[in-house]
């Protein structure tokens, strides 16, 4: 039976990864600092083995694959995941995101992994002229993380073109759905659903015509087990965006959500935080031509799914 490494496992997209492997009946080995994450998130099936260490810790590392030699692909989305943090403190960022990864991906390599998946981010795109953004458009990170992420994202594809492992480096846009934490970059949903839930004013910083590409969690779960599902069939090799596609302004999700609430549409507006991008969103048809891939749940019945998740929590 093949074994995956999940890093990141504990934290929002990753158990929810978790569990769709589990579900294909795949052996999970799970390693997560508990930095943002919880074990409360994790699968508590018998064939997921949770392991609380750092992805910086070489050692610990080279353990888990000595330990697990059925090993045979990673899923690596343990990272530093925030712009804030990384402007404050840069230099955790790049040992988390770089060094941590490229602990991974040396270890992976040394014990003969044959499919790893990395999650970058459309961080690394930066401000860009033409919309939607595809793979080829130039990047140019605005943050610390987004740098991080490219610079490990280049090791990812660097390691692909040198030895035998099938790589894949996954561009999210702002993923959306239960168990993402409030103070995430791209928490704005759980944000405004906590706001609502709690009989708090909504905050827009800006006008809120302001548009971004909202993908559910399980369309990026799909997309990032692809590699695995069919890698007979299909070479999902190399860099691609994981979107929906689709351009959601500020305003009118959050008039989806009071509606979801129950609630009126009324926030509270304030000064746009400097550096943001007024609209972004990503072309997801290098995926689509290469996979079965499609983003199967649109905007509100996420929005509906995500609600109903923090309600039940209320
Ligand atoms: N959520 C998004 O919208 C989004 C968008 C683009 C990219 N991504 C990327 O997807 C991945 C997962 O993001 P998420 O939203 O689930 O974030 P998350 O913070 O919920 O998950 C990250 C997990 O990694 C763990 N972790 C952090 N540092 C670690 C370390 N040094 N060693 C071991 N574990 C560590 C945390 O405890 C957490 O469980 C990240 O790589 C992030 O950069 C997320």
């Amino acid at each position: 039976m093949e074994t995956v490494l999940i890093t990141g496992g504990a934290g929002f997209i990753g158990s929810h990864v978790t569990d769709a492997l589990v579900e294909n009946g795949q052996e999970i080995v799970v390693l997560d600092n508990l930095s943002t994450g919880s074990t409360e998130n994790i699968n508590s099936s018998s064939s997921v083995t949770f392991i609380e260490g750092d992805v910086r810790d070489e050692a610990l590392v080279e353990n888990i694959f000595r330990k697990n030699p059925d090993i045979s692909g990673v899923i690596h989305l343990a990272a530093q995941s925030k712009v804030g943090p990384s402007l404050d403190d840069p230099l955790e960022d790049l040992m988390i995101n770089v060094k941590g990864t490229v602990t991974v991906l040396e270890a992976s390599r040394r014990h003969g992994v044959k499919t790893f998946v990395y999650a970058s981010s459309a961080a690394v795109y930066g401000h860009v002229e033409s919309l939607p953004i595809s793979e080829e458009a130039r990047v140019k990170p605005l943050s610390p993380y987004g740098a991080s992420k490219l610079a490990a994202e280049q090791y990812v594809q660097t390691f692909g073109t040198l030895y035998d492992m099938n790589v894949s480096a996954l561009r999210f846009a702002n993923v959306y759905g239960p168990r993402q934490s409030a103070d995430t970059e791209a928490g704005v949903i759980t944000i405004f659903i906590e706001k609502l839930l709690s009989g708090h004013t909504p905050y827009i910083q800006g006008d809120g015509e302001q548009t971004r590409d909202f993908v559910y969690v399980d369309d990026v779960v799909n997309a990032v087990i692809t590699p695995f599902l069919n890698s007979k069939e299909m070479k999902v090799n190399g860099v691609f965006n994981v979107s929906s596609q689709s351009q959601t302004p500020i305003n009118q999700l959050l008039e989806v959500l009071c509606k979801e609430v129950g609630n009126t549409f009324n926030p509270d507006y304030g000064p746009i935080r400097p550096g943001d991008i007024k609209h972004s969103y990503l072309s997801h048809d290098k995926l689509t031509k290469v996979s079965n891939w499609r983003p199967q749940t649109p905007l509100n019945e996420g929005l509906k799914r995500t609600v109903q998740y923090y309600r039940s929590l209320y």
